[in-house]
Formats: structure tokens, sequence, C-alpha cells
């Protein structure tokens, strides 16, 4: 590591972008933030504050700060899924290295011309699938490469996406729309990414996919159940996604529930119930949004040495949770993210079953 702090610019000082540089606070030594660029003046004034950014720092948006001399090492590219290309590429062209929030881009065409851009300019390009540095996926990863299974040949994986985080960023919230990103994408790609790093430098052949909208429908919402939770419910007080419980009672999912009405400096509880009676997208019935992404989906993947891999993403469950099971020609790995633990077996355990915990 260098002697000084990494020099680094937030770009779109949102919750993802504002929640990396928070890094400069508690490790000083290690990062220190020197400029922002985000068209909505209260954010970007909140970050200057918080990290003590100059005013000839700011800037009103990404390209803007392109076009001015390089001022930092790095960028930290927090801007929503259909801005992460247009961002990238000039910061690129700059000079920047730049670390980008995940999904990388919803096209293949933005993904080939962020691949050129990066080769031709040689600068640093890192995406943020943070699953890579979890414990528990790094230690299975170190049981895979030190070959404690042999070769995987099979993967299983499921993500559950549990009620209230489904409520909040898929059904009521800012992924609600496949023009966003499908929720596949915005959702699932930390588990192919994971997939693809377990049979690093090997391709995947072919891949298949289907998924459906079952549960968040029209047709299944209970008998009483109205428009807006705080307005014509009659069944709100037994409802699991209750905009009452989940967000005012339970205090659930406080940055995407209260965004629409972030630039109250200090909301009362009246400003918040009142928001979700009148025009805050969480006060909605689960089952009456106009939201079109899939609530269940999977995915078939054939890798180009004859090795498979199957990921379900289930929405709407009681737990949350990332399981996964991997097979190999001299044994196999299991484990459940939460329980933050797994098993690795072999066909003839000569010393028993091991459990590791991470
Ligand atoms: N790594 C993870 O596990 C994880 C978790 C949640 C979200 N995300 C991803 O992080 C990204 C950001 O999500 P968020 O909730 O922080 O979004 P956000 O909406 O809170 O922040 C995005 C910010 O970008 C700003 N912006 C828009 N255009 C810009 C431009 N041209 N230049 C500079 N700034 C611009 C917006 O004004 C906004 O403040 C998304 O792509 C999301 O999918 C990743």
């Amino acid at each position: 590591m260098s002697a000084s702090p990494v020099s680094a610019v937030i770009v779109g000082a949102g919750h993802r972008g504002v929640g990396y540089a928070r890094l400069s606070l508690s490790k000083p030594e290690m990062l220190r933030i020197v400029g922002v660029a985000d068209p909505d003046p209260v954010r970007r004034q909140r970050a200057a504050e918080m990290f003590d950014v100059p005013s000839d720092g700011l800037y009103d948006t990404a390209q803007e700060m392109a076009c001015a001399p390089r001022f930092a090492d790095a960028a930290i590219n927090g801007t929503m899924d259909r801005d992460h290309v247009p961002t990238t590429l000039p910061l690129l062209e700059a000079g920047y290295d730049v670390l980008l929030e995940k999904p990388i881009c919803p096209t293949r065409a933005e993904l080939l011309e962020l691949l050129t851009t990066v080769r031709r300019t040689g600068h640093k390009l890192m995406i943020g699938h943070v699953l890579r540095y979890a414990p528990f996926y790094v230690a299975i990863k170190q049981r895979v490469m030190a070959g404690d299974i042999g070769d995987v040949y099979a993967i299983r994986s499921t993500e559950a996406v549990s009620y209230h985080h489904m409520a909040a960023a898929f059904i009521r919230g800012r992924w609600s729309h496949r023009s966003t990103n499908p929720i596949l994408l915005a959702k699932c790609c930390h588990d192919l990414d994971l997939i693809a790093w377990f049979k690093s430098g090997v391709a995947p052949r072919f891949v298949s996919s289907m998924g459906a909208r079952t549960v968040f429908t029209e047709e299944n919402a209970p008998e009483g159940a109205g428009t807006r939770c705080l307005v014509d419910c009659e069944i709100e007080r037994e409802c699991p996604y209750s905009a009452r419980k989940n967000y005012l009672e339970q205090g659930r999912w406080p940055t995407y529930a209260w965004e629409s009405i972030e630039h109250i400096e200090e909301p009362t509880d009246e400003d918040r119930e009142r928001s979700l009676r009148e025009d805050n997208p969480f006060g909605r019935c689960v089952y009456r949004t106009d939201g079109d992404v899939v609530d269940h989906q999977s995915v078939i993947v054939e890798f180009e040495d004859g090795a498979t891999a199957t990921h379900d993403m289930i929405t709407g469950t009681a737990r949350p949770g990332r399981d996964i099971h991997i097979w190999g020609t001299k044994g196999e790995i299991q484990g459940f993210m939460e329980d933050g633990s797994f098993v690795v077996r072999h066909a003839d355990p000569r010393a028993g079953h091991e459990r590791s915990r991470t």
C-alpha cells in the first residue's frame, strides 16, 4: 500500500457513493475525498461538508468534472444504473481509475464500449461486486483454489430476497421497472459474478433464464386491500407489507423510504406519515403498483469445460439470505452466507466432515 492516502472524487453523492467515501472518515490514512460531482445541489453540498471538500472541487456532473484537469487518483462512481457508462467513459478518458458500482451496465453494447475504453486508456476499472470481499465467499474461494474439492463441475446458488427488501427496492422503490434494470441484474449480478469467479478462467458457453411476476399482482391483492396503506386499506394491520408497520413502526429501509422527503432538513413523524398518505411511493399497496420486474427467476449456465451452474432468485421470502453448493471431482462445499459457515465434504470422509466458520 502507498504511504500517502489515495485521493478520490465522488461521482454521484447518493447512498452508495457517500457510503464508500465514508472510509476516508474512519481511515484518513487510506482515502482522502477531494471532489464531488452531483447535479443535486443539496446532496452535493452535504457531501462537500461531510468530507471537507473545497468549492473548487465541486461540479454539477461527472462529465463536467472530467472536462477539468484531473485532480485525484480515482473516482468513486455511485450514480444510478443507467448512468454508469455515460459517466465512467469521460472519467477514464480524463485519466481517473474508477470504482464503479454494480451492475456494470444494462446492455452488451455499453459493456463492450467500456471494455474497449479501459483497454485503450490503460486505467483501472473496479466493479462494486462487494461479495468477492465477504469473508464467507473469500474462504470458499480459498478452498476451491487450494484444490480441496478438485475441479468444479457443478454450482447451485439461491438468493432469497426478503418480503420487506423486495417491497422497498423492487416493488415500491427505484428498481421496480425493467427500464431501470431487470431485477436479476440489479440484485443477482453479485451471485452470477460469484459463479463466474468460482469458475475463473473458464468462460460460460450457454446461458438460459426464465422468470415471472406471480406474487405482486393486482389479482393477489387480499380482500379489503386499498391503493395506499394509510388511506384506503381495510386490512393494513394484518398485512406484512403495511407501510405504517414497515417504515414508521419498524423503521425499515430509511434511506429509501424517506428519499422523497430527504430535502426536509429534519423531518418529523408527521412529515413522514403525511408523505406516506400523499405522494411517497412507499405508501402504495404492493399489489397495486405499476412496476414490471419479475418476482422470481432462474438461470442455467453451461461453461466451456462442460461444468453447469444454476441460480434461483426468489423474492417475498420470510428469511433473507444466500446459499451456495459447489461440487468438484474430489468433494463438495455447501454453505449459507447469513450463517457465516460452510461445510466441506468428501465422499470418503477420512477426517470427517469439516465445518468452516467465517
Ligand atoms: N454494491 C451493492 O450491493 C449495491 C447496493 C445497492 C445499490 N447499488 C448500486 O449503487 C448505485 C447507486 O445507488 P444509490 O442508491 O446510491 O443511488 P442514488 O440515486 O442515491 O445516487 C445516485 C446519485 O447520482 C447522481 N447523478 C445522476 N447523474 C449524475 C451525473 N451525470 N454525474 C454525477 N452524479 C450524477 C444523482 O443526483 C444521485 O444523487 C446503483 O447503480 C445501485 O444499483 C449497489
